[in-house]
């Protein structure tokens, strides 16, 4: 493992801040990364790069290289039951333990070619879970333990046939990203541990099963489903969903599964996945997962998406009807290169997932719809970036953010997402895009299967972008995107011409030159809507609020982005009118993207709070875990 210690505080801060020439940052006084501490401190305070602070395993002394599931999937009791067995390797040869990653699992046994086997179960961490020490014999490769998950599985929704589209048959769906693997396999449950996977799933007979894995869309609906993933992938990746779901293509490598009564809605809305994978394939090198399907989930899915391989899950409220909301796709196809094929390998180097995907997003968007709608897209994703400069502490502005102690899921923001986005675009514009294009190939290539760290990445652009183009590049300034809060002078403005016509109707209705019903709003697509909504003032009158509602009848919207833009303005200023849809949105939507800000507007005043608090109470039943655990407090 490649531990080397990185100072983060106050010896940090002088480093970069003293190098920064052309680079000034444009963060206020507030905004400085913590300088308490002294130095004498620091050695303590290191990161150890490279170390997963949210894994108890030691993958340093034994290595899992290969998982055999053999789960039943009980409905009654809500629980995942069977045994997982794990083939492993010995890095250090003297090694006696493995440690494992669980969290509420009930442990029944384990035993090592065909003999019981002794084990410890530690005492759970809040967030982490517990440590699974096995003692391993001198000559086994191996062990199998037989195990169950718990009714409140932290990666696991159980859902009733009423939670359902079709309402007829119950539906479960894992969610594995953080630190979740682990609540429904003993594993280690670090991105820097990879490994090939195999599965059998024992399910009700009407149902299927589906997997990140290898999928038979036309296979006998028997209740036994086996999979297998050939591709050693992070334990994040492991997903499976089970339900009364079908099967639609798209194309030659591409399909959607879903329950019934959307499949064609998704089929449709998706219909350029195909063409997305071509042109992505064609600009970043080889698609490595045979196909690329889309499991579209019941609307309490708690993300957008999630880039299971070769079968990406979708949240459903972005079937807008008119693909206004499909770049969620490229983003989750494109995890196929960034996040899949080349892994962060602890979460503080998330960045290095989510920003390059977030790039290539855009990149995509750009090629399959053109470039008004690319620069759409960067301008209210370079809005979303600024939102979090301005709201969270400086240290939760670095991208490769110190973890140590924290909640994973407690942290999620833009930072990672679109700072690294705009960092890359920013090497984009140094050095050109052909360059970078070819960059970008060498760095899908050289770290194919692999896990790095951010300082590998450093590295590796060190070696190749930085050596080629000195005069255009500088480490410090590098440096500075990464490690440092805010977002660095002179760095790309997205501009886009469609949203200036949407600034000059806000202005003049705002000025009371016109009624809103005079704006000539006919060709606006959703993107307009969004920057139009999400620009207005804070406070707004009663009547402004009525005018704009009789003219466009946004309470109404059914894009679900532009309704939790209106909704999040008639919160704030206390529009009555809007808050039965407000309500129904709370209780059938469960992805935190869309509902925790509602929530947290709600609960800034008593009245909201009752709101919010009945919302909750009805809705809490049907919610995923982690919406649960993200927006309970609330309503408290
Ligand atoms: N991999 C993420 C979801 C994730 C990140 C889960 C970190 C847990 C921890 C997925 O690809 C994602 O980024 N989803 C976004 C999509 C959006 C940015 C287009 C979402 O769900 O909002
Ligand atoms: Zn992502």
């Amino acid at each position: 493992m490649f531990i080397k210690y990185i100072v983060v505080g106050a010896l940090a801060f002088a480093m970069l801040s003293g190098c920064s020439d052309n680079s000034s940052s444009n963060t206020t006084a507030s905004a400085k990364v913590d300088q308490s501490k002294s130095s004498a401190d620091l050695g303590k305070n290191a990161i150890q790069v490279g170390k997963d602070y949210h894994s108890f395993a030691n993958p340093e002394s034994i290595k899992v290289t290969h998982l055999s599931l053999d789960l039943t999937v009980d409905f009654s009791k809500k629980v995942l039951l069977g045994t997982a067995q794990l083939d492993f390797q010995r890095v250090d040869p003297k090694a006696t333990q493995l440690i494992l990653d669980t969290r509420d699992l009930t442990i029944e046994g384990v035993t090592s070619m065909g003999k019981v086997i002794n084990y410890d179960l530690a005492n759970a961490d809040s967030f982490l879970g517990a440590a699974l020490t096995i003692e391993i014999p001198a000559d086994a490769n191996s062990v199998v333990i037989s195990y169950q998950t718990s009714p409140n599985a932290s990666g696991v929704q159980w859902l009733t046939p009423e939670q359902t589209a079709g309402k007829k048959h119950p539906f479960l769906f894992t969610q594995a990203q953080a630190i979740h693997a682990r609540s429904f396999i003993p594993l280690q449950d670090s991105p820097q541990v990879r490994m090939t996977y195999e599965a059998i799933i024992r399910t009700p007979k009407e149902l299927l099963a589906v997997m990140s894995a290898s999928n038979e869309p036309d296979t006998e609906r028997d209740g036994v489903y086996e999979f297998s993933m050939p591709q050693a992938i992070p334990s994040y990746l492991i997903a499976l969903a089970v339900g009364d779901l079908h099967f639609k293509s798209m194309g030659e490598r591409t399909g959607v599964y879903s329950e019934k009564g959307i499949l064609n809605a998704a089929a449709e809305e998706f219909s350029d996945t195909e063409s997305m994978l071509i042109a992505t394939e064609k600009a970043f090198g080889p698609y490595s997962w045979d196909r690329y399907d889309l499991l579209i989930l019941p609307p309490s899915f708690p993300f957008g998406g999630m880039e299971n391989p070769r079968l990406s899950f979708i949240t459903p409220t972005v079937i807008a009807g008119d693909k206004s909301l499909v770049s969620l796709i490229a983003h989750e196809l494109a995890h196929s290169w960034s996040g899949n094929t080349v892994t962060n390998a602890t979460w503080r180097d998330l960045w290095l997932n989510e920003g390059f995907t977030t790039y290539l997003t855009y990149r995509i968007m750009q090629m399959i719809y053109g470039d008004e709608r690319f620069e759409m897209e960067a301008v209210l994703g370079r809005q979303d970036l600024q939102a979090d400069i301005d709201s969270l502490p400086a240290n939760d502005q670095i991208m490769a953010i110190d973890l140590r102690g924290r909640d994973p899921d407690a942290v999620f923001s833009n930072i990672p997402y679109e700072k690294g986005a705009l960092f890359l675009r920013e090497l984009e514009h140094k050095v050109g895009r052909e360059n970078f294009d070819q960059f970008l190939l060498g760095y899908f290539e050289k770290f194919a299967f692999k896990s790095i760290t951010t300082d590998q990445f450093v590295n590796y652009l060190e070696q190749t972008l930085l050596k080629d183009h000195s005069a255009v590049l500088s480490k410090q300034r590098i440096e500075q995107w990464i490690f440092q809060p805010g977002v660095p002078a002179d760095a790309p403005i997205p501009e886009s011409y469609a949203f200036s016509v949407v600034d000059e109707a806000r202005d003049a209705w705002l000025a009371g030159s016109i009624q809103a019903g005079e704006i000539d709003s006919e060709k606006w697509v959703v993107h307009q809507w969004l920057y139009f909504l999400n620009n207005m003032p804070e406070k707004l009158s009663q009547e402004q609020l009525v005018d704009l509602d009789k003219a466009f009848s946004l309470t109404s919207s059914k894009n679900n982005e532009i309704a939790h833009s209106w909704l999040l303005i008639s919160v704030n200023n206390w529009y009555q009118p809007a808050f039965t849809r407000l309500h129904d949105y709370l209780t059938s939507i469960g992805r935190n993207k869309l509902v925790k800000p509602l929530y947290k507007a709600l609960s800034q005043t008593p009245e909201g709070k009752v709101m919010a608090q009945k919302a909750f109470a009805e809705a809490k039943a049907g919610y995923h875990p982690l919406t649960v655990k993200t927006n309970e407090g609330f309503v408290q």
